[in-house]
């Protein structure tokens, strides 16, 4: 037998394979998330994202600084207030904790570094959801809208690169950019959460800023449905025409075929979020020695990159770095 088709003589060294290999993913290719707590004296540790902390502005300092020697692309800010209301007022304060946060990095790292921040309410409102809640539970959408402005403008005053709405409220990519533009502040980028599902991966996340939905409630009545693939093209494409210059799939690993396709239709830069349950997964097998957690880290990620993502959002950035520059 003489098959004409070979492809084991490309993988033959390791140097052929570096040099054929369609993918690629490195440091710059990672974005951090970062929780940034008021109140602590000392950085809290979050059980459930191990090696990561709820941060006092000094240890968040420390950690971009990092970061940032490791080459990562960018950070995305949370916030963990003290204090929550109905509203969540918290986040669009300018002493908001978020808001101190990025006056302090830009400070420190001006336009050296890509600082994001997650943009919505959940991690401020006493209830927890997305959005404003009507005394029948419902979350309105509409005067959703307005608050998510104000908070696009506070997060840009105290020196945002990228605001990133994370809500899934309708028209929310619209009311921010006509906020941020009518405020001058036409620069700011806007990284829209566009097909973000209603997923059971975002449980160690609820852990680390705190946030418990009222009266076992859920997020399905603004979340993606997982059964949807059609839907999120939808959402993608609404997204671009109101003015999202960047767009968001999440989860990663289990929505693939939604960045593919998000990749194939559209042409304007596309990342994806590795959730804390996805990492959480990771770490905990790795921590039984089940599996090489690093080894398992790089090759989620680079099936990220492979699907069509640009970059990943990952609480993996900081340790794929450092192996990635090994
Ligand atoms: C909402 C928000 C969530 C995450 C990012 N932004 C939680 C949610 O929708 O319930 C989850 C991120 C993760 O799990 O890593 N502000």
């Amino acid at each position: 037998m003489f098959p004409a088709e070979r492809p084991r003589r490309l993988r033959r060294t390791a140097a052929l394979r570096r040099l054929v290999a369609e993918t690629s993913l490195a440091p710059a290719d990672l974005v951090a998330p970062l929780f940034v707590a008021e109140g602590l004296s000392s950085p809290r540790p979050i059980h459930s994202l191990p090696g990561h902390a709820q941060h006092t502005l000094d240890s968040l300092h420390e950690e971009v600084r990092v970061l940032h020697r490791a080459g990562v692309g960018g950070v995305i800010l949370f916030g963990v207030p003290l204090l929550k209301d109905e509203f969540g007022s918290g986040a669009w304060h300018d002493e908001g904790v978020v808001q101190v946060a990025l006056r302090s990095l830009r400070d420190e790292f001006g336009d050296e570094l890509v600082v994001m921040a997650d943009l919505c309410l959940d991690e401020y409102t006493t209830h927890g959801h997305c959005g404003v809640v009507r005394d029948n539970g419902t979350v309105d959408n509409d005067a959703t809208l307005e608050l998510y402005a104000r908070t696009a403008v506070a997060q840009a005053r105290a020196g945002a690169t990228v605001v990133a709405p994370s809500g899934m409220m309708d028209g929310q990519v619209g009311a921010i950019r006509q906020a941020l533009d009518d405020e001058g502040f036409s620069d700011v980028v806007i990284l829209a959460y566009a097909a973000k599902y209603a997923s059971a991966l975002y449980g160690p996340f609820r852990d680390a800023v705190g946030v418990e939905i009222a009266d076992g409630g859920d997020r399905r009545s603004y979340q993606q449905d997982a059964r949807n693939r059609r839907e999120a093209l939808r959402e993608a494409r609404a997204d671009v025409e109101q003015g999202a210059d960047i767009i968001m799939v999440k989860p990663a690993m289990t929505y693939l075929d939604i960045v593919a396709d998000l990749r194939r239709e559209l042409d304007v830069p596309l990342c994806a979020y590795h959730v804390s349950g996805e990492y959480a997964m990771v770490k905990a097998a790795a921590q039984q020695g089940w599996i090489d957690g690093a080894a398992v880290a790089i090759e989620q990620l680079t099936a990220v990159r492979r699907a069509g993502a640009d970059f990943v959002l990952t609480y993996f950035a900081g340790e794929v770095a450092e192996e990635l520059s090994r």
